[in-house]
């Protein structure tokens, strides 16, 4: 069938007309006291970190829906490279999965400033447990949150930072170490020891976060982390959105798989799986923005329809501040990833916990509750040795 280009449908994953909010309970609020509470009663958290774009989609009400004895699961939504409507569908559709289980979303304030806050005002007026801010500081976002009596989540890579964010009136603090996927900044900052400097520095509840498998939550508790943030572990759960190929492409993985790259986000360091694209980049070798019409469609994303759709807020993008001769388009190449599975010109983010994931082949994945299952054991196994 051949559609006028105003009629380009977009990809399935864009998913532009969200279900009806229907009979909802309001989301639970993850707040200061409720943690302190969740905690007093021997619980731990255990929150599926966030990933964009499109690498966590379809996870966050399945995980924040399991059950378990010992954590209090918690889902993040990633808001990146969705359009409003995509992103309340996201959030509507894990509230019915999970109405009565936290559900936050997460935003990088290093985006596009006009997306940044159109999708935190929308995410917030849906009804969340929390809105967690990934790379980049806004100080406004947390104003947006306190007006809209949602808690306030900072990602923090020291103690100074997680001092300054319990100022301005953070309710909880994701400490990130280094050994984390995604972007990881220039600082070498392991996770122990910035456990340990956070809890120091702040009084506010700390999960802890990068390169986490389940043998280690008993440690970061010991060292006074409130719960954990997983990401990467969660990346094959049978039961996500991502491609097969995505979630194939970090199993079975060696240290030799893993790579450090220089993003096009101000150049900040990201590790993520080696693969053609990332030995490119290693070589030099642009990679200028494409068309997205295949996966926004044709009024593009969010009436931007150029290649370059402007996702980065300005003098971020290394990209475009080259004119497209250095780089790559990050969009592109994470959309590549985990909607098209290409594992060429994909990009594959992934935390250093990639090489200890125990299922070594798809067909030994579980779903999100299964993996909440089998945490939950890890963590009881450590226990029941000290
Ligand atoms: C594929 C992928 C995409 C990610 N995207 C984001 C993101 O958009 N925003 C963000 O704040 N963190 C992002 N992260 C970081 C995770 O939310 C999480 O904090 C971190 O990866 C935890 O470490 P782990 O993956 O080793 O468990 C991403 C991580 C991965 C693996």
């Amino acid at each position: 069938m051949h559609l006028p280009p105003s009629a380009q449908p977009s990809h399935p994953a864009v998913r532009t007309s969200p279900a009806p909010a229907v009979d909802l309970p309001p989301a639970p609020k993850l707040t200061t006291e409720a943690i302190a509470a969740l905690r007093a009663a021997g619980k731990v958290l255990l929150v599926q970190g966030a990933m964009g774009l499109h690498a966590s989609d379809g996870l966050a009400g399945k995980v924040a829906a399991a059950p378990s004895g010992r954590f209090v699961p918690v889902g993040t939504i990633s808001a990146v490279g969705k359009t409003v409507e995509g992103l309340v569908g996201e959030i509507r559709r894990a509230r019915s999965e999970a109405p009565h289980g936290y559900v936050g979303v997460n935003l990088m304030a290093a985006l596009n400033r006009d997306d940044f806050e159109t999708l935190a005002k929308a995410a917030l007026a849906e009804g969340i447990s929390f809105l967690v801010q990934g790379a980049g500081i806004s100080r406004e976002v947390i104003r947006w949150c306190r007006d809209a009596q949602t808690p306030f989540v900072g990602i923090v890579s020291s103690g100074r930072l997680a001092a300054t964010y319990e100022r301005w009136g953070a309710s909880f603090l994701v400490a990130e170490g280094s050994e984390a996927g995604g972007h990881i900044g220039d600082i070498d900052h392991p996770l122990a020891a910035l456990v340990a400097e956070v809890r120091a520095a702040t009084s506010l509840p700390v999960i802890a976060a990068g390169g986490i498998v389940g043998s280690e939550i008993g440690p970061l508790l010991r060292i006074g982390a409130d719960g954990v943030q997983l990401a990467t572990r969660f990346l094959a759960c049978t039961d996500g959105d991502a491609h097969p190929n995505f979630k194939r492409m970090h199993l079975g993985k060696t240290e030799e798989d893993v790579v450090v790259i220089t993003s096009t986000v101000k150049g900040m360091k990201a590790r993520a799986i080696r693969n053609p694209f990332t030995e490119a980049l290693a070589e030099g070798k642009a990679f200028p923005p494409k068309t997205k019409a295949w996966f926004y469609g044709r009024e593009g994303y969010r009436g931007r329809r150029k290649s370059c759709i402007d996702c980065l807020a300005r003098d971020l993008c290394i990209c475009r501040e080259s004119d497209f001769k250095e780089s790559f388009c990050i969009t592109d190449a994470l959309l590549r990833a985990a909607v098209l599975g290409d594992v060429e010109e994909g990009l594959f983010y992934s935390g250093s916990s990639v090489t200890r994931i125990p299922e070594r082949a798809l067909e030994e994945c579980t779903d999100a509750h299964g993996l909440v299952a089998r945490l939950e054991a890890e963590l009881g196994a450590w226990e029941s040795v000290q």
